[in-house]
Formats: C-alpha cells, structure tokens, sequence
C-alpha cells in the first residue's frame, strides 16, 4: 500500500432543481463578473442556459458568455475565452455542460491567471502558478471533472490532444442535478458510463499498492454503473438510475478510487487520446473501442487483478484456471459494450485507419508519455502500436 493525498475541495451540490443555487454559490466564492462558457448549444436548447442567467439577473451579479466548446474541445476557442476573460474583467467562471466545457473553461482559467501561452502548460514546458475560479453545472455524467484536477485539449494544429493536471483547477462548487442529464442522446449516456467504469478501471488494473477498501469501492461502483447503464439504455427517465451515474462519475475521478495504489495505468485514455485528436471521435465510444485490445494484450501481467474483476464486477463463474477466468471478465465486459451499443473496435467505432496511422498514433502516443507508461503492463511504442493494430 502507498501513502496517498487525498483533496476534493468541491463543494457538491446535488439533486433536482439544484440550479437555482447558481447565484448564492457564486457569491459564496468570491465572483463579481462571471463568464458562462458552455458547449454546442444542447443548453439553450434545453432553456438550462436562460434558468441559469435568470438567476444572476435576479442577484445582480454581472457576466458575459462564450458559448463554442466542441467535444475533443479546442485550444483556439481557450484563447479567444482568455481575451474576453482579460478585456471584461473576469474573476470568475461558470462552465455549464459537459467535460469539454469544463475542460475548455479550465483552460482559459489557466490562460488568465498565468502570463505567456497556455498551451506550454499542456505541453509539459511548464507548470501553472494559478488558475481563475470556477464552478460547474453539468449536464452529462461521464469525466468527472466537475471534482477532477485535470483539463483535456486539443491544439487543432497537429491534432494534438494533451491533458494537464493540477490542484488549482478543481471546481469550487459543482451543481449536480440528475435531471439535467435526461435530455442526452442514448449514444453520450453511454460514453459517460464508459468513461466512469474507465476512470475507477484504470485506477484498479495496477500492480502496485493496491488497498481493500479501495477495491472494495471500486467494485461497488463499477457493479451499480454497469447495471444503471443497462436501465438508461431502456429507460433514459429514470432518475434514480441517473442519479447514481452522476454522483458515481464525480467519485470515480476525484481521486477516491485509487487511495493507497501506485496511481493507476491509464493507458486506456492514452490511447484513446490520440484517437480523440485524430478522429474526433466520442471520448466513451474510443475508450470501449480500445480496451478489449488492451486487456486481452495486458492481462498475463496483471493476473490477480483481471481475475477479481471477474469474479466481483463482471459475476463470471469461479471455474477453470486463473487465466480461464481473466479472459471470460474481459468478454464479459465486452458483451456489456454490445448491450448498451458501445464499439469493441476501431472498426465498429467508425475509424477507417491505415496501418500508416496506426504508426502515427504509437508514435504521437509514445511522445506524450515520455516513451513509456503503465501499471499493469509498461508500454512502449511498439507495444501501444501493437494493441492499436489489435482493435482494427
Ligand atoms: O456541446 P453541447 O451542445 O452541449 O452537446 C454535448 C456534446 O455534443 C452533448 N450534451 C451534453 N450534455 C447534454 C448534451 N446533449 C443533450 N443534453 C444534455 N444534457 O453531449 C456531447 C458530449 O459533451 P462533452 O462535454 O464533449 O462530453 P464529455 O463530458 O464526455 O467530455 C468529453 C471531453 O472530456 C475529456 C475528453 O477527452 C473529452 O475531450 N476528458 C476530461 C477529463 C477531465 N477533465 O478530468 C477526463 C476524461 O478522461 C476525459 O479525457
Ligand atoms: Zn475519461
């Protein structure tokens, strides 16, 4: 077991109509003139966006907005929210929506509080001394950053998706109400229960440091999103089943579900990155087109772990040799994908590549983890070409 830091400064607000508090939060923390960043437009659409700033009206408290934030989110929307930021006055921002605009305003946030280009920071050159702050109304349970310490973007020249994690970043207050999320296309709904199972999974399938209350709460929380998700994909009202996907996505990124490990692999969004850069594709959906690759290429070296997964979150039968049992929990996890129609390859993802950007995408992927990483097996770029070739 490993020593730990354990920080979730967020104050969490939850449940239906939670909105409303928008303005006594902001007050709260300190906001005078506030920027609304959101997404595609799904906010105004769903008349979130008016509810929210009809209650600043109300409160009397000043702001402007920047709508734009694409999924995969873009670095020149972060410039374009960094001078509006600067030339307004901002002190403080309210991302309402998902995690590309949380990421999106967490980026400008970094811009404004820190002098010369954001992008360095994503880049690895330097480290942020500062970030504006900012709350969260979100409208989709999938990256947890609501609670996370971390901003994913992507540099449109290049493609280049890079994350950046620091404390200074994380939410002050994150409204979330269930009901917001009823309004998602089924597709999204089950990216983000994707995406949550991945996050506490990359924190499970380790060899280090591992924890049994840890474990215990990830299982937990692995076992009530995979059955929630199969109750959204029939019943996309159904609030209770909503509401433990959003509090779950919350807990399985803000550092709860990897207490006392060695971190984590986290290959899994690292290869998928590079296919979020490319391919635009659906952060959830690549994730799923990716794993079954990864497990299948992986899990000799991580046996112990591949079969207490099994066993405790995918209920296969206690039968057959070690490695019997591993590769049944991965075809178990699999055919969940199937059930709530996410891909189990690039092929069903929609990805047409060449074995020529397969090469691109080790390679870009090789860079942007220094040449190697992973817990439960340590790749290389050969290795990470290997499973991309593996998911075709
Ligand atoms: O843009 P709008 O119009 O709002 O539509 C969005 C978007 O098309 C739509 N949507 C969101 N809430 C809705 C809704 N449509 C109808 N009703 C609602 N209530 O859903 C689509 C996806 O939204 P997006 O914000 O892109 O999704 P998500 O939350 O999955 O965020 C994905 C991004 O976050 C990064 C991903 O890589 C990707 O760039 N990640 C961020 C992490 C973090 N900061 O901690 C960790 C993750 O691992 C991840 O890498
Ligand atoms: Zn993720």
């Amino acid at each position: 077991m490993f020593g730990f830091k354990y920080y979730t400064p967020t104050k969490v607000v939850f449940g239906k109509e939670t909105e409303i508090k928008v303005a006594e939060l902001i007050h709260e923390f300190g906001g005078t003139k506030v920027l609304i960043h959101y997404g595609g437009g799904s906010v105004i659409r769903s008349g979130l966006l008016a509810r929210v700033t009809k209650c600043l009206d109300e409160a009397g408290i000043a702001y402007i907005t920047l709508g734009g934030a694409v999924p995969n989110p873009h670095l020149s929307l972060v410039y374009e929210g960094i001078e509006l930021c600067r030339k307004e006055g901002v002190d403080f921002l309210l991302a309402v929506g998902g995690g590309s605009a949380i990421d999106s305003a967490k980026a400008i946030g970094y811009g404004v509080a820190n002098e010369g280009d954001v992008w360095d920071f994503y880049d690895y050159k330097r480290q942020a001394k500062g970030c504006l702050p900012l709350g969260v109304i979100l409208t989709i349970a999938a990256t947890g950053s609501e609670m996370s310490d971390s901003s994913v973007i992507t540099k449109e020249e290049g493609l280049v998706k890079r994350g950046y994690s620091s404390d200074y970043c994380r939410p002050r207050f994150a409204i979330l109400n269930p009901e917001l999320t009823m309004t998602l296309p089924d597709y999204q709904t089950a990216c983000g229960c994707t995406d949550i199972m991945m996050h506490t999974m990359e924190r499970y399938f380790t060899n280090g440091g591992n924890m049994e209350i840890t474990d215990s709460m990830a299982e937990g929380l692995l076992r009530t999103v995979k059955e929630c998700a199969k109750v959204l994909a029939k019943d996309p009202n159904n609030y209770d089943a909503r509401a433990e996907v959003m509090w779950a996505g919350s807990l399985a990124h803000n550092g709860l579900t990897g207490c006392g490990n060695d971190g984590g692999d986290w290959m899994t969004h690292k290869l998928e990155h590079e296919l979020g850069g490319l391919y635009d594709v659906a952060h959830g959906a690549g994730l799923a087109a990716i794993w079954g690759s990864w497990a299948r290429y992986v899990y000799k070296n991580c046996l112990p772990r591949f079969k207490r997964f099994a066993l405790n979150v995918m209920g296969v039968a206690n039968e057959g040799s070690d490695e019997e049992i591993a590769l049944r929990g991965i075809e178990a996890m699999e055919d969940f994908y199937r059930e709530i129609k996410m891909p189990t390859n690039l092929r069903e993802l929609g990805v047409k590549a060449t074995d020529e950007d397969l090469v691109l995408m080790a390679h870009k992927c090789a860079v942007g983890v220094n040449g190697g990483m992973g817990s439960a097996r340590f790749l290389r770029e050969e290795d990470m070409l290997a499973i991309y070739r593996m998911s075709m």
